[in-house]
């Protein structure tokens, strides 16, 4: 086949069925080959984890039977790593194994926000912040691609419930779509230029993904630049010939005999213009070709097994640990009870297509009776994983169990069936024979510390039970080596450095989306629009469990000098903020700190959340250690997305800069005032007199049309403050009706005019 330039006149030899059938894959896992033209097909492969490469070629999903592969830590706990050079290990981890299986893309990250903690899917995006998951998924989609080996960055977009996902509408405004839900697939396609993007089932505003020209081309390629392929997701296109003139290049699985004829009979009879047809067979050819760079690879089993651990470790959150209950201490003599199924039969990767088959598992007993060389590890089942009532005898074995040790861990954790693909959850509970043990537990064994790691995708509620445990570790779905780098954190050997994603709230109620999910009838409303996550609970100032950003160390991190300097100009387009903050390590043991920076607006002309994250650092320091930290913010980072000018607007003003360590955690403010000029409102008659009044050029107008009376005051309305004070919100047209107030339909008229 020929090279990159050559594409055009490549397509140009083709016939029209040779072309609709690129635009359709072969098979499940296969774009289709040119046998004549000498282009080969390609395969691709789940997932954002881990590869699920089905060994023969196959017409369906086939979720269990994969060729083994590393089972990475979900995309639940990557995110909460907060450490972007260590997800771009994965990626060239999942690159290098994409090679050694000869796969060509690899069907993740996924990267949608998780605006509700029931969503199914949890466990396979990054976060609740569109900052955070875009800078981890481009880290993600560079490191993939080092391998020469393709990303798909999905579900664009608004897929963030499961509940219908394949004819849902997501109803959801302009300004919260651009703030919210498309910011981290922009930052992904203009840093970090995935091979492909992945459309979504759902409608967005009521037209499917798959044929959303909006999404599709206005955003995706002409605002963003994205030059790459895009994908359906599997079974998301509805009419081939609709979603192809919206952007869409190539159907998966393919709807053979059926999609291909329909693309045929477009061009035929007129529907579709060839050139869009050209152009997205030359994707297809392009993607075929960039693949050819892929050299064949081993698959270092070992090597990926050893990174996931470290992964996991570092991606732990420690929620709390009262009375340094954790890390453990190995002695002689001391008994360690280990209380829980899942620390027998752990639980690491989520259900449905993003389901790996491992290399190997560690098992978390196993791992920490042998980090404990000294002490006397027992084990007790404690209840079984998918029972949600209590087992007496199970229950009765722990407390025996127990009662016997110096300190308790307790392995809790949802049912396997709670998180998948597919279905969203009804609530965030455990099961209540675990949290029921956990009381029992407590207060059985008064004085024995106990400590609690919990294994879960998505969200779980804590405010329940936790006040009867001393630490609890969380742990996400943690990939093949939870088992592992559990036991490296709750001994110490790594220090815990995750920090929260999303927020754990005190309640399912509590949460922004909570009243508007997962819809109805076919919609679901956006309604809490930009206050996702930390954006609604701290505007509506409601306690939470965990904040976003929350997560302890074993050792401390104290905050100084925080400073903030301005560059440029905002109305000249080169604005930088620049933002310094000394942190050190005043503890006994080296860890690290991921310093949060919080952006602010004092007083705005549209509603805006108190804090946002726009840049964070992860620092490694040894006891005593200090490191100063920059930060720079441009223009962006301070706008707010307008929908009157349909642009990113920067109102000057005053700014809030907080950094800390975690959204509820802030360790200093610092207020800057931003000089510009605010974009001109346009004026109409339906603008109020306050609105014409404020405007810099409208005002003057305005005022010198009303004029002055005899004694050279104000006249008309102006000179009537009372009258002012209760009419001012009234349209200018409106007022123009109404006598004796200076102001005419004429002078309306000429007034606009002149505005525009
Ligand atoms: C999922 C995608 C996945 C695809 C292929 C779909 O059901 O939504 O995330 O990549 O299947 O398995």
């Amino acid at each position: 086949m020929a090279e990159d330039e050559s594409l055009p006149a490549l397509v140009g030899e083709l016939t029209v069925q040779q072309k609709a059938s690129l635009c359709l894959g072969s098979d499940f896992w296969h774009t289709a080959p040119v046998e004549a033209a000498g282009v080969e097909a390609i395969m691709v492969s789940d997932g954002p984890h881990g590869l699920r490469k089905q060994p023969q070629r196959t017409d369906n999903a086939g979720l269990r039977d994969s060729v083994p592969a590393t089972c990475f830590p979900t995309a639940s706990a990557l995110g909460s790593s907060w450490d972007p050079d260590l997800v771009r290990e994965v990626g060239v981890a999942l690159g290098t194994e994409a090679r050694a299986q000869d796969i060509a893309v690899v069907l993740g990250p996924g990267i949608n926000i998780k605006r509700s903690p029931l969503c199914g899917r949890n466990f396979e995006y990054l976060s609740e912040d569109p900052h955070l998951a875009g800078r981890l998924a481009a880290a993600m989609v560079e490191g993939l691609q080092s391998q020469q080996v393709g990303a798909s960055v999905k579900h664009f977009a608004a897929n963030n419930q499961e509940t219908d996902r394949m004819r849902v509408s997501a109803d959801v405004d302009e300004r919260t779509l651009r703030e919210i839900y498309l910011p981290a697939f922009e930052h992904v396609v203009t840093t970090a230029q995935p091979w492909t993007v992945m459309c979504s089932y759902n409608k967005v505003n009521g037209e499917y993904a798959s044929q959303n020209r909006w999404l599709l081309t206005s955003i995706l390629r002409d605002e963003w630049g994205f030059d790459g392929l895009v994908v359906s997701d599997w079974g998301a296109v509805h009419d081939r010939v609709a979603a192809l003139a919206a952007g869409l290049d190539l159907e998966m699985p393919p709807n053979l005999g059926v999609s291909d004829r329909a693309i045929v009979e477009a061009v035929a009879d007129g529907r579709l213009d060839m050139a869009v047809l050209d152009q997205a067979a030359a994707r297809v050819l392009r993607l075929v070709e960039r693949s050819r760079r892929r050299e064949p690879a081993a698959m270092a089993a070992g090597a990926h097994h050893a990174l996931a651990r470290r992964v996991a470790a570092n991606s732990m959150v420690l929620l709390k640990n009262e009375g340094a209950a954790l890390p453990l201490t190995d002695a002689p003599g001391r008994t360690v009870a280990v209380i829980g199924e899942f620390a027998r039969t752990p639980r690491f990767q989520g259900m449905g297509s993003s389901q790996v088959n491992p290399t190997r598992v560690d098992v978390p007993l196993d791992e920490l009776t042998a980090a404990l060389p000294e002490a006397t590890v027992r084990f007790a089942a404690g209840f079984g994983i998918e029972d949600d009532s209590a087992d007496a005898e199970l229950a009765a074995e722990a407390l025996r169990t127990a009662a016997e040790a110096d300190v308790i861990v307790a392995f809790l954790g949802l049912p396997p069936d709670d998180e998948s693909e597919g279905l969203d959850r009804g609530h965030i509970d455990l099961p209540a024979a675990q949290t029921d043990l956990v009381l029992r537990l407590a207060d059985a064994v008064p004085g024995t510390p106990l400590v609690v790691a919990l294994f879960n995708g998505s969200a779980v509620r804590t405010s329940s039970w936790e006040h009867a445990a001393d630490a609890v570790l969380e742990c996400w779905l943690g990939g093949q080596a939870t088992g592992s780098a559990v036991a490296d954190v709750l001994t110490g050997a790594v220090n815990p450095s995750g920090r929260l994603a999303e927020t754990i709230p005190l309640r399912l109620q509590d949460g922004p989306s909570f009243l508007n999910f997962p819809g109805e009838q076919g919609h679901v409303r956006y309604g809490e629009g930009i206050f996702v996550g930390y954006r609604g609970f701290d505007a509506a100032d409601l306690p939470v469990a965990y904040p976003f950003g929350h997560g302890l160390s074993y050792t401390t991190f104290s905050y100084r000098d925080l400073a903030v300097t301005q560059a440029g100009s905002a109305d000249d387009g080169d604005l930088d903020v620049t933002v310094t903050c000394t942190v050190t390590n005043v503890g006994a043991r080296s860890g690290r700190e991921v310093v949060q920076l919080y952006v602010g607006d004092t007083a705005a002309a549209v509603a805006r959340p108190p804090r946002e994250l726009k840049a964070f650092s992860k620092l490694d320091l040894a006891p005593g250690a200090q490191h100063q930290v920059t930060f720079t913010l441009t223009a962006r980072d301070l706008s707010y997305w307008s929908t009157t000018h349909r642009r990113w607007v920067l109102e000057p003003g005053e700014f809030q800069i907080a950094v800390g360590a975690s959204s509820r955690d802030i360790r200093g403010t610092a207020a800057i005032v931003i000089d510009g000029t605010p974009p001109a409102e346009p004026l109409t008659g339906m603008s109020t007199l306050t609105e014409w009044l404020a405007d810099p050029v409208g005002g003057p107008a305005l005022r010198d049309a009303i004029g002055v009376d005899s004694d050279g005051q104000p006249a008309g309305i102006l000179g009537n403050e009372e009258l002012m004070r209760i009419i001012a919100n009234i349209p200018l047209s409106t007022l123009a009706s109404f006598r004796g107030l200076g102001i005419t339909e004429d002078t309306v008229e000429r007034l606009t005019a002149a505005q525009n």
